[in-house]
């Protein structure tokens, strides 16, 4: 990690050895740094999935929405195999992933562009439903639950494929919290959990999941 200007920046090398450079903040919420899920996540995208230019079948770029950005890591990581991708966080966040997008811009074969998207509230400005809907480490506060559910049920589509992607915490509220939100998930989702042999080799831990979801109706 690597100081610049009052911002940490946390490096992270692709397979093909090209660093993306994520700045944080030395102080705020727990948006302004970059959390293990998110590591792991952005690295389960550039081992598994193809998320390339259009060829083929394909005539269009594989669109993407990624909720509660932080600092835009994940979603940064899917621009930069090719993806058309939104990252969105409160509007508290914006100048940081505005600020993340430029400094990996040279990386970018997808497109990336920053919005607010506060759980619960319109999705209208988001719709069609996007191919792939991003989550790094966003179950992690009770008042939250069944606003980023509503979320992810305006957003989805049949087509649409979730990645939630978190750490299993074990501490105070967090187990309750952790099967309250995948209990009501499951009333509207099919739930598939991605083995951890298929993470990256590297970037992977025991206690970080990653989900596949697939709205089941609605
Ligand atoms: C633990 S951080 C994870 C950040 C990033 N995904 C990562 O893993 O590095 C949770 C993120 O969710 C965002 N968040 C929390 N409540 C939210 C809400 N109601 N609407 C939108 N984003 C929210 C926070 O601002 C924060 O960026």
């Amino acid at each position: 990690m690597s100081d610049t200007g009052g911002l940490f920046v946390r490096e992270l090398e692709r397979g093909d050895g090209k660093v993306l450079r994520i700045g944080q903040l030395t102080s705020g919420d727990v948006g302004c740094v970059v959390w293990d899920a998110a590591i792991v996540l952005s690295k389960y995208l550039e081992a598994a999935l193809d998320f390339g230019a259009p060829e083929g079948h394909r005539t269009k770029r594989v669109s993407v929405l990624e909720l509660g950005s932080g600092t835009g890591i994940v979603g940064i990581m899917a621009a930069s195999l090719g993806a058309d991708v939104s990252l969105t966080d409160l509007d508290e966040l914006q100048d940081l992933m505005k600020q993340n997008i430029a400094w990996n811009q040279d990386l970018l074969t997808g497109t990336c562009r920053a919005k607010v998207l506060k759980w619960g509230e319109d999705v209208a400005g988001y719709l069609p439903p996007p191919d792939y809907i991003l989550m790094a480490d966003c179950i992690y506060y009770e008042e939250s639950v069944h606003p980023l559910l509503k979320t992810l049920k305006d957003l989805a589509g049949p087509e649409t494929s979730i990645l939630c992607c978190y750490e299993q915490r074990t501490t105070g509220r967090n187990p309750e919290i952790e099967r309250r939100f995948l209990e009501l998930l499951e009333r509207d989702f099919a739930l598939e959990q991605i083995p951890l042999e298929e993470h990256d080799a590297e970037y992977r831990s025991e206690d970080i999941r990653i989900l596949r979801l697939h709205k089941t109706h609605g």
